[in-house]
């Protein structure tokens, strides 16, 4: 079954504006190809990289949002606001904001639902920190952020989810998880989802790897049977690096 191949850049809290105006410029000289390329800029600079990118596949998408449609939330943004600057994907349950703003897996979860009631796609993160995987329990943790937060979806509202397995201790750190780690990691997830929805509902679904992805790992990260492109963060800040992680989907 063919499945979507999406390579999709989180910039995290970099770039200003004009850094933003000046990765897109250098970025839309490269060739297009086959699969959805999204980047996801901060939120002050998500209508310049829409307005530059207006004429290009390459979709801009959130990197965060509140899971309430609007109120007294300083420094918060809604999906509505989002939507009204025609965002329609955010990324949802990053390892930094699970760490950094302790979102717990119910708060996800009302994000998530927020997301989907707004017509918006959802790249919903997971990934295990080091010491579960010394202590043998990756697998279960990793069951318990899709069971927590996306377990009670109806079968359609799969059609806009998309998950991004990201361990803890590859991101931004250089060390990329191994590639039996990946494949069996991806399997199982897509298996849990099996076991509680369906095999055909399971092969539709599109999961990333993210953590120290780079132009020199990706195309063996991407050929793998159960990885379906990537969440690349570090590398996606240079036009040249990202461009060659696209060009290996
Ligand atoms: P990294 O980040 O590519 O810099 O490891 C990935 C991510 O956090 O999505």
């Amino acid at each position: 079954m063919s499945r979507e191949k999406i390579v999709a850049g989180n910039w995290k809290m970099n770039n200003d504006s004009n850094q933003t105006r000046s990765l897109i410029g250098d970025l839309i000289k490269f060739n297009q190809v086959d699969a959805t390329v999204m980047i996801a800029p901060a939120h002050t600079n998500l209508s310049i990289a829409q307005d530059l990118l207006s004429k290009s596949k390459i979709e801009v998408i959130a990197q965060n949002m509140h899971f309430s449609d609007s109120g007294a939330y300083t420094g918060e943004v809604s999906a509505q606001m989002l939507k009204s600057i025609g965002i329609n994907t955010v990324i949802i349950g990053h390892s930094e904001r699970r760490k950094y703003f302790k979102e717990t897996d119910s708060e996800l979860k009302l994000k998530v639902d927020m997301g989907l009631s707004s017509s918006m796609k959802v790249i919903f993160c997971i990934g295990e920190e080091i010491e579960d995987r010394r202590n043998n329990k990756h697998f279960e943790v990793i069951f318990n952020q899709i069971n927590n937060s996306l377990f009670h979806l109806k079968d359609e509202s799969w059609r806009k989810i998309v998950l991004a397995y990201e361990p803890v201790w590859a991101i931004g750190t250089g060390e990329t998880a191994s590639l039996v780690q990946i494949q069996e990691m991806h399997s199982m997830i897509r298996k849990n989802i099996a076991d509680r929805y369906s095999m055909e509902l399971a092969n539709s679904i599109s999961i990333l790897y993210g953590g120290s992805v780079k132009p020199e790992n990706s195309q063996d990260i991407f050929s793998l049977d159960d990885v379906d492109g990537g969440l690349i963060g570090g590398a996606s800040l240079s036009a040249n690096d990202f461009n060659k992680i696209i060009s290996s989907i």
